[in-house]
């Protein structure tokens, strides 16, 4: 079976994409910060008989990413990472002027430099994988100049350079990031506190990425919405 490391898989679209996989019968390795969540999660995906290994930690840890793809390694390889744990930087977001630089610098660590560390781990077991392949979960603030998004919104712009060029330097391993869209979930929550709009349900994403695992479309950046359009 195939094997998966997703990080931030809790809760919200981490979680909902480690459901999805599992009741396709993916091997999976989970992380996130929180034991007691990420453990019921483990244990509620667990019920779809196929291995899941629930690893609590820190992404920024390096130690860390070196077990969890160490975990995935005794469950039979690496075919998929996806870099998904997020920071915001500040909660909620604030405007540039008064961004403090530490949150900046752990956005950046999380987002980035973490995300990276992992699929460097990783990258030996990607190669040998007959379908290795790396998801960066993005975000459109990555692109467009949405007051108070700046801090973030630069990580995971730098998040999808480090996918485009990943893409361009392994030609074997498909390297896609994926602008989910907007989504009802406690991150969003603690970006925008005030905002009472209703959004979607992380799972109404998930067939998005189901659909570039299915396909395989060439590495680069990819939209939910746009996945999700009828052919
Ligand atoms: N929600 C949206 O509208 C939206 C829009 C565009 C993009 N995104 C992106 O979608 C992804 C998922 O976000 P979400 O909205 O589903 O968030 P969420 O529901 O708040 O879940 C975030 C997950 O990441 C874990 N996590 C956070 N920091 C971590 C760290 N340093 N190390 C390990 N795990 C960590 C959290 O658990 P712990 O707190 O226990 O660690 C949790 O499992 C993120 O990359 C986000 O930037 C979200």
């Amino acid at each position: 079976m195939p094997v998966a490391i997703i990080t931030g898989a809790s809760k919200g679209l981490g979680r909902a994409l480690a459901s999805a996989l599992a009741q396709r019968g993916w091997d999976l390795v989970l992380d996130a910060r929180t034991p007691e969540a990420l453990h019921t999660t483990a244990e509620a995906l667990s019920a779809y008989g196929g291995g899941v290994q629930a690893l609590p930690g820190d992404v920024t840890d390096a130690g860390h990413r070196v077990a969890l793809v160490s975990a995935a390694w005794d469950l039979g390889g690496v075919d998929l990472v996806v870099s998904n744990a997020s920071a915001l930087g500040a909660e909620p977001l604030v405007r540039l002027e008064a961004l403090p630089l530490e949150g900046l610098r752990r956005a950046l660590e999380v987002n980035v430099v973490a995300a990276l560390g992992l699929v460097q781990e990783a990258l030996p077991l990607l190669r040998e994988s007959a379908a290795g392949a790396v998801i960066a979960v993005s975000s459109d603030a990555a692109a467009e100049a949405y007051e108070t998004w700046g801090g973030y919104g630069a990580s995971k712009a730098a998040l999808d350079q480090l996918a485009a060029v990943l893409g361009a330097e392994e030609p074997g391993v498909r390297v896609w990031a994926v602008d989910p869209g907007d989504m009802g979930t406690d991150l969003y929550a603690a970006a925008v506190p005030d905002d009472g709009d209703p959004r979607p349900e992380p799972a109404s994403v998930v067939p998005a990425f189901l659909r570039l695992l299915d396909e395989r479309p060439a590495s680069g950046r990819y939209s939910a919405p746009s996945l999700l359009e009828v052919r």
